[in-house]
């Protein structure tokens, strides 16, 4: 039988999986206990999973997800106290429905912040405080999507919590957490850090939280695909490479941050957004050709060979699913079935599995 992937990680870095609702109780428990150190919830610890009510806080299934965390000796990773999306509309407005004020927004968001850190505090070891709040379109506080030409600047994306908040809510998000667990590592996460514009823009917001002594860590989503994008923001900079990440990993760790990969995942499909080409779709495992799965074993192969090498900088490395049965990849881009991780639809050890226990 194959090698256990956290044990064969075991000098490197722990190696985390995220879990839904039913995953950390069905048949991928056995691939869980084996091959995972460490989980996070996709979804269960999101603030419309937490307090979907004001007033009404819902721990029942993040509970159950950390105490089997806790009899299989993994950590938790918290994810994520203060993000733009999964958060109720209640949050942002009064009860006639118009905005609240900075003031009331700061309070319901430490309140949140300090009901849940404390209810998990000494068993969730690492918290992503807040998610993904710089974008390169901070006009409309959206992305720019697929065409990255785009992007005008970079800086805090414009969502409610901005508008309402200022930058301010990121300093108080990040204050309540520590004041709730001092001893949980907080982290800053988001994704495309590997886009200089972006991380500078992400770096000199951490420069602030670091002069409190607020921040710990960084995030780095790395929902990765088969290929490395070959758009160029601004004519410089290329996507998804080994050499942008690891050079990303080092920016971060020179600031005295820890880095966690904390939502790798490699789509089987190139980033073309093509998703409405159905001719393109690789509907079943079927037709996914050697050529194809040798190809993405080697971008596997390619990212943790450059995590090991930087291993004394990252504490974790967590997947976004533990199976191809269960995939968020598999819903975002208008069904289009996708084959992102490690361990195939029938729960089996894939190509990929064995390019990264293989050194
Ligand atoms: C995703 C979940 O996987 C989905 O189940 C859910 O419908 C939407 O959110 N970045 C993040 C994660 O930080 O929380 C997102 O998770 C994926 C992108």
């Amino acid at each position: 039988t194959e090698a256990s992937l956290h044990e064969r990680y075991a000098d490197y870095f722990a190696i985390g999986a995220a879990v839904d609702s039913t995953s950390y109780k069905d048949a991928h428990v056995p691939l869980l206990t084996k091959h995972f150190n460490s989980i996070v919830c996709e979804n269960e610890m999101k603030w419309e999973s937490l307090q979907p009510t004001e007033g009404v806080f819902d721990y029942t299934t993040a509970d159950q997800i950390v105490a089997f965390a806790e009899a299989n000796n993994m950590a938790v990773r918290g994810h994520c106290l203060v993000w733009h999306s999964q958060t109720p509309s209640w949050v942002f407005v009064d009860q006639s429905d118009a905005p609240v004020t900075k003031e009331i927004l700061i309070d319901r968001m430490r309140n949140h912040i300090t009901n849940v850190v404390t209810h998990f505090r000494g068993r969730v070891s690492a918290w992503d405080v807040v998610n993904e709040a710089i974008t390169g379109n901070k006009e409309d506080g959206e992305d720019a999507g697929e065409d990255l030409s785009l992007v005008q600047s970079w800086g805090y994306r414009n969502s409610d919590w901005y508008k309402i908040g200022g930058e301010d809510y990121i300093l108080e998000a990040f204050r309540a957490a520590r004041a709730a667990d001092p001893d949980a590592k907080l982290f800053y996460n988001d994704y495309w850090n590997y886009l200089d514009e972006k991380r500078e823009a992400i770096i000199s917001m951490i420069e602030k939280l670091k002069s409190e002594n607020l921040i710990d860590g960084v995030g780095l989503q790395c929902h990765l695909n088969i290929e490395p994008a070959q758009e160029k923001l601004t004519n410089q900079t290329v996507h998804q490479t080994v050499e942008n990440l690891e050079n990303e990993i080092k920016a971060y760790a020179a600031l005295g941050l820890e880095v966690h990969i904390t939502e790798l995942d490699v789509s089987m499909y190139t980033r073309d957004y093509g998703s409405s080409d159905e001719s393109k779709w690789h509907r079943t495992e079927a037709e996914l050709t050697d050529a194809l799965k040798d190809k993405h074993a080697t971008r596997y192969k390619e990212f943790f060979d450059m995590f090991r090498r930087n291993s004394e900088l990252i504490g974790n490395v967590t997947f976004w699913g533990v199976a191809d049965d269960n995939t968020w990849l598999s819903e975002f881009d208008s069904g289009r079935p996708d084959y992102p991780l490690l361990f195939d639809k029938q729960l089996k050890p894939k190509k990929a599995f064995y390019s990264v226990t293989d050194f």
